[in-house]
């Protein structure tokens, strides 16, 4: 073997992603027939089954409580049960956990501030939420304002793909500043949302301002997309922000001890 190959093969192994023990994905449409995730309880075991070989140890499932998907909470908690049951039936060794993605409009947080359960992991501590396009800097201050002061932080949902954040990449900062957290999608790494999201997602974690790394799947194409957009991460910004992107600060807001 030459030297430069003797390098080669070095320099390629630390670059090489290693999932982390614990890997947590804190977006997910795991769920089976609720909303425009998995379909049947087949597709939903398909995507954890290839999710556990790729390293996830934990999924929480948030399906959309929005316009056009109004999941009824009863209808989120016995498909919650059925596939935790599928889990456990199957010997997949991975944890799902209940959680919800809220759009942000007045009629869903509404729902939040009469004190309702939307939160994650049966927790107000924290809650998810995607912005619509279209919506000001002024209303999702106001809006972020008034959910926190009733007790609950928010992750905001793949900002990369919104108008907003797209046109003022520094209103990230000023949300970080007021505690909210910043979940970007795997997706946009891979470019499936397009050059602009792929730019902002980069742009966010070349600036150390992504607190979650999160599959949004809602296909078994989700979690393949999910493994390439970790490697292309691990290539580029290293472990550390891997750890701390999927494991550590997912942890936390999952409550994982
Ligand atoms: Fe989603």
């Amino acid at each position: 073997m030459t030297l430069w190959t003797k390098l080669f093969k070095i320099n390629k192994k630390s670059m090489d992603f290693i999932p982390p023990g614990r890997w947590v994905d804190l977006h997910s449409h795991i769920l089976p027939g609720v909303d425009d995730g998995a379909q049947t309880l087949e597709k939903s075991l398909e995507m954890i089954k290839y999710a556990s070989e790729t390293g996830i140890t934990h999924i929480v499932a948030t399906p959309h409580y929005s316009d056009l998907f109004p999941t009824p909470p009863e209808k989120r908690a016995s498909a919650l049960k059925l596939l935790k049951d599928a889990v456990c039936d199957a010997g997949i060794n991975i944890k799902i956990i209940g959680g919800w993605e809220i759009s942000f409009t007045d009629v869903h947080i509404k729902r939040i501030l009469n004190g309702e359960d939307f939160g994650i992991s049966g927790s107000r501590n924290y809650t998810l939420v995607e912005l619509p396009n279209g919506i000001n800097k002024a209303s999702v201050i106001e809006g972020f304002f008034s959910l926190m002061i009733e007790g609950t932080k928010i992750i905001l949902a793949h900002p990369e793909r919104n108008s907003l954040i797209q046109q003022d990449i520094d209103l990230i900062k000023e949300l970080r500043f007021r505690e909210v957290m910043i979940q970007v999608d795997a997706e946009s790494i891979v470019g499936v949302h397009g050059p602009t999201a792929k730019k902002i997602a980069f742009e966010l974690l070349k600036r150390d301002e992504v607190d979650s790394l999160s599959s949004d799947a809602h296909s078994l194409s989700g979690y393949k997309n999910y493994k390439k957009a970790c490697e292309i991460v691990n290539n580029h910004f290293g472990k550390e922000i891997i750890n701390k992107i999927l494991n550590d600060v997912p942890s936390s807001i999952a409550g994982i001890k």
